[in-house]
């Protein structure tokens, strides 16, 4: 048996794809035969500007799903055989055994989910890294309290037809909020499909006015936000958002402008998804064993959003960061492996 992995030999090179040996799962972690795996913006960034990189090679890609090959010591909810979605740490870890992008990946049991049977290695490979940053980010950066506590008011989502906002859209609906949600027309039906009450163009230039007078209009505030997107100014005009209804806390996924005050009354939190795998590994076991298990089942989170795949195996891994980098529309990129 071998293990092809698509290798960045050097700052900024092109991946090489690699025979490796297939990697040991140590206490508490599991051996997983990749059967998809999928891109995320980290991915190209970090191969275009070497940012969290140590050093090379790195094996990069932090979604994966596949077949349990092999337990270490200490596991105790997965078998062989067993289908599961898994978050890859080799962004926190800089260990190649953890990198997403070969055929063979080491994860944390307390990060990796069974896949129900209904759900394909596809469909379950677009989990990961999604659920980790806006559940990190609702339940930790934003102090939402757990379910079953319900929570009440306008929950803000821009940037809701991304990887990142899609999921944060799922899970504030699954909380009780009202989700108003930033998305360009073509994908508002999609978004409110997936929960939103209502939508708003990010492309109209008055889109701080207009949330905010829609929502006074009908009465209705918004109390907390999430910001998937933290470019292009988007974090600043969340916050006047919260600010015009008195204040409230923010959540980016990018850290919030240094050059951009902060309105009174708003508390900006950022989110980082390895946390999952490092100083919130018993919040990540909630999030992935208990909290997505019971979202799958009762459908109140789907795997968002639309998947296009990218053929090739671990050879295509290079073009799918490419098409990533040159940006991606309501879609989310798997490799089938
Ligand atoms: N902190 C962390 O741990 C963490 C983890 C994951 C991701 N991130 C970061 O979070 C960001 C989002 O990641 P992702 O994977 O969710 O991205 P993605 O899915 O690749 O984002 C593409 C989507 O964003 C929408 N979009 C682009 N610009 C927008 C804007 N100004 N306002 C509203 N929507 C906009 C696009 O919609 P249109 O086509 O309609 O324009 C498209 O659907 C990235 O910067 C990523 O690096 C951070």
């Amino acid at each position: 048996m071998s293990n092809q992995a698509a290798v960045l030999k050097e700052a900024k090179a092109q991946l090489t794809i690699e025979e490796r040996p297939i990697p040991k799962p140590g206490a508490g972690e599991l051996l997983v035969r990749n059967a998809a795996v999928a891109t995320n913006p980290v991915d190209w960034k970090m191969q275009s500007t070497g940012y969290f990189i140590d050093s090379y090679p790195i094996i990069l890609g932090s979604d994966i799903a596949g077949t349990v090959e092999g337990v270490g010591s200490g596991v105790t909810h997965f078998k062989k055989g067993d289908r599961v979605t898994g978050f890859a740490r080799v962004l926190a870890s800089k260990n190649n055994d953890h990198g997403a992008f070969q055929q063979y990946t080491v994860v944390q049991e307390c990060v990796t989910r069974k896949l129900p049977d209904s759900m394909s290695f596809e469909e379950g490979s677009i989990l990961p890294m999604s659920i980790a940053t806006a559940g990190l980010g609702i339940f930790l950066s934003l102090d939402v309290p757990r379910p079953p506590a319900k929570q009440q008011g306008g929950f803000l989502v821009w940037g809701a037809s991304s990887s990142v906002g899609s999921a944060a859209v799922q899970i504030a609906k699954s909380l009780g909020y009202t989700v108003y949600a930033v998305c360009s027309p073509r994908h508002s039906v999609y978004v409110q499909k997936l929960g939103a009450h209502e939508t708003f163009d990010y492309n109209d230039s008055d889109i701080v006015k207009k949330i905010t007078q829609s929502l006074k209009a009908s009465n209705q505030q918004i109390v907390t936000a999430y910001d998937a997107i933290s470019e292009h100014g988007s974090a600043p005009m969340c916050a006047e958002i919260l600010s015009s209804f008195g204040g409230g806390k923010l959540c980016t996924t990018l850290p919030y402008p240094e050059d951009s005050t902060k309105p009174a009354g708003v508390e900006v939190a950022h989110t980082f998804a390895a946390r999952v795998t490092l100083d919130a590994q018993d919040f990540g076991k909630w999030l992935f064993n208990e909290w997505l298990e019971k979202a799958l089942a009762d459908k109140t989170y789907v795997p968002s959003p639309a998947i296009e795949k990218v053929d090739g195996g671990i050879s295509a891994v290079q073009k799918a960061l490419d098409i990533h980098q040159k940006g991606l529309s309501g879609k989310k990129l798997v490799i089938p492996l």
